[in-house]
């Protein structure tokens, strides 16, 4: 999560990327997921935009995603 003052400067999207590489150079993970809340569509499209999508589960207002690793944006 990003502080209110400081979002929509890049840092949700580098946090993001560099949380990838870390869960799969460091700790070998195959699938990460995550979940946005439904009404966050800036959380879901950033997310998507790294190749993450829906599963078709849900826990409340969370909507759970998965990626493809090897999917990820180069960014
Ligand atoms: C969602 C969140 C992590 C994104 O982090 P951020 O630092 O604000 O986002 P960035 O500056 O890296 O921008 C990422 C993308 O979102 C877009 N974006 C960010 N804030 C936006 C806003 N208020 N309105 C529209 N688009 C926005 C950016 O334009 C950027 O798009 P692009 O890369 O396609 O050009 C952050 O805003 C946040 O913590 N929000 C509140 C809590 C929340 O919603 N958490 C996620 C719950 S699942």
């Amino acid at each position: 999560m990003i502080d209110k003052e400081h979002q929509n400067r890049g840092y949700g999207r580098e946090a993001l990327r560099l949380g990838i590489r870390s869960l799969a150079d460091r700790f070998g993970a195959k699938e990460i997921y995550t979940a946005y809340e439904s009404s966050s569509s800036v959380a879901r499209d950033l997310y998507r935009s790294f190749g993450f999508r829906e599963t078709g589960e849900a826990a409340g207002n969370d909507v759970e995603m998965r990626p493809a690793l090897d999917g990820a944006r180069k960014s």
